[in-house]
């Protein structure tokens, strides 16, 4: 069945920032792909606002900017406590990037969520119109299509999980976790970013679930027949290329290069989350400083870290601990004309990072554990094509699939990571120019267009047979 190319597509997510948000700095990857996928539809983007109030009333805020239409509620500070704080970042964030030890069981955060889920539901309801296709992003919403499905709504839902799915194992320690992911038979289609983890998810449903997975590669459980599929999330390259060319690019580039004083700079750009790999990234380049004494003074680290999800306690620690971190190693080798690392916690405007990653001989991305990361993208599309810089990248993150060319490195390695600094430091100009443009064409080829298309194709299309249909 093809669905009419003139229906609308609503996005939910947790966090909806309207497109302005950019001028500022405080858009993510996501919010700026989400953004780039709905200016090509009719429809809207559905979320929360990010801000409380003292009783939740369901009133939607309605505001169109720069071409995409944004509705958002107001949560309670309880719900955002359980909900957002408590079982999306601290049960199911770590237990999805494998810290098992980090996360935290509590009735109450399963609570919350399944009751902000319910609020999300009741409040969507009444604006969905039946043609409507709905895509509801990341792992704080997964309750959202059964609770939209209860309430009547016979319409396509999609999920994409920007998230990795944990091993079968990881996931089982998890308090009724086959009840959370029974839910999301509700959907129709649901994306990965890899292959690794649409399988994972593949396994869990199979094996602990008994969902049958048919030769077309649909799974079927409880009369409900779903489709998994990986689609990996680009960046909106044309965009970024264009801005790494602006006026506000080339200053920041020139800015970075006066103050780098003729040395090379390495350049990392995170939310301060533990799974960003962050303490190893210092440590690894404290090895290279160790082990390079002679280029102690020709290069420096430039660590950019806004921090992220600041109430909850272990955003909080890695922050101490970078801080220590940091300081000890400034210490131990800066000189009065030089510093190691430069550690800044705060975010920049996105046509600024474009000049600052156009300005850096290495960009460094060493996460344990990631969906995707578009920051390694994001350095790749920044690049002077006559003379770029090096993509040092962890294989743990999603990106590493498609960024084969990237010097592919072990971030719990210091080892691997202090040669990868330095094989980087003096790969030679038509080496660097080769590796670039095999990523530069992937990053061309499957952007957030690509992306959007892909998934929203899968979504609207069903080419199930008719029995398989069955909507509950
Ligand atoms: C990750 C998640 C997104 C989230 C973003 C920023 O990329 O997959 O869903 O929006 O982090 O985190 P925050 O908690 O600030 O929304």
């Amino acid at each position: 069945m093809e669905f009419n190319t003139l229906s609308r597509l609503i996005v939910i997510s947790n966090r909806v920032q309207p497109p302005g948000a950019a001028s500022s700095g405080a858009q993510g990857g996501l919010s700026v792909a989400l953004a780039a996928a709905l200016r090509e539809y009719t429809g809207f983007w559905f979320g929360w606002s990010g801000e409380s109030t003292e009783q939740f009333t369901g009133h939607i805020n309605f505001e169109r900017d720069d071409g995409v239409t944004t509705a958002t509620i107001d949560l309670e500070d309880q719900d955002i406590e359980e909900y957002y704080n408590g079982y999306a970042n601290r049960t199911l964030w770590p237990l999805f990037h494998d810290r098992v030890d980090l996360a935290e069981y509590e009735r109450g955060f399963a609570g919350g969520y399944q009751r902000v889920n319910e609020r999300f539901a009741e409040t969507l309801r009444p604006l969905v119109e039946p043609d409507d296709a709905i895509w509801v992003q990341d792992y704080h919403l997964f309750p959202l299509g059964s609770e939209l499905r209860k309430l009547g709504c016979e319409n396509r839902i999609g999920l994409f999980l920007h998230i990795p799915w944990p091993a079968r194992r990881v996931l089982s320690s998890l308090p009724m976790a086959e009840e959370l992911v029974s839910t999301l038979f509700a959907y129709d289609v649901i994306g990965f970013h890899t292959d690794e983890w649409r399988d994972s998810f593949t396994e869990y449903v199979t094996q602990q679930l008994g969902a049958v997975l048919n030769d077309e590669g649909d799974i079927s459980l409880g009369g409900r027949t779903i489709r998994a599929i990986t689609c990996p999330i680009g960046i909106d390259t044309k965009e970024f290329v264009a801005m790494s060319q602006s006026e506000t690019a080339k200053l920041s580039y020139r800015q970075m290069r006066e103050s780098a004083n003729n040395r090379e700079m390495i350049v990392g750009v995170d939310r301060l989350d533990y799974s960003k790999g962050l303490e190893e990234r210092f440590l690894g380049y404290e090895r290279f400083l160790v082990e390079h004494p002679e280029e102690r003074k020709e290069v420096f680290l430039l660590q950019i870290a806004p921090p992220s999800r600041e109430t909850v306690e272990t955003y909080q620690n890695i922050r101490t601990a970078l801080e220590g971190l940091s300081g000890r190693i400034n210490g131990a080798y800066a000189d009065i004309d030089w510093v190691p690392i430069r550690y800044v916690n705060q975010g920049y405007r996105r046509d600024v990072l474009a000049g600052i990653y156009r300005a850096a001989k290495i960009g460094l991305v060493t996460p344990l554990r990631d969906g995707m990361n578009l920051v390694a993208k994001e350095y790749v599309a920044a690049q002077d094509p006559e003379d770029p810089g090096v993509l040092i990248l962890s294989r743990f993150a999603g990106a590493a699939i498609q960024l084969k060319d990237a010097v592919l490195i072990n971030p719990y390695s210091a080892e691997e990571m202090a040669d990868a600094i330095a094989s980087a430091l003096r790969m030679d100009k038509p080496e660097r120019i080769r590796r670039w443009r095999l990523l530069m064409d992937s990053v061309e080829k499957e952007d957030v267009v690509w992306w959007r298309q892909t998934f929203v194709d899968a979504l609207m299309t069903d080419d199930r047979s008719d029995d398989s249909v069955d909507i509950a």
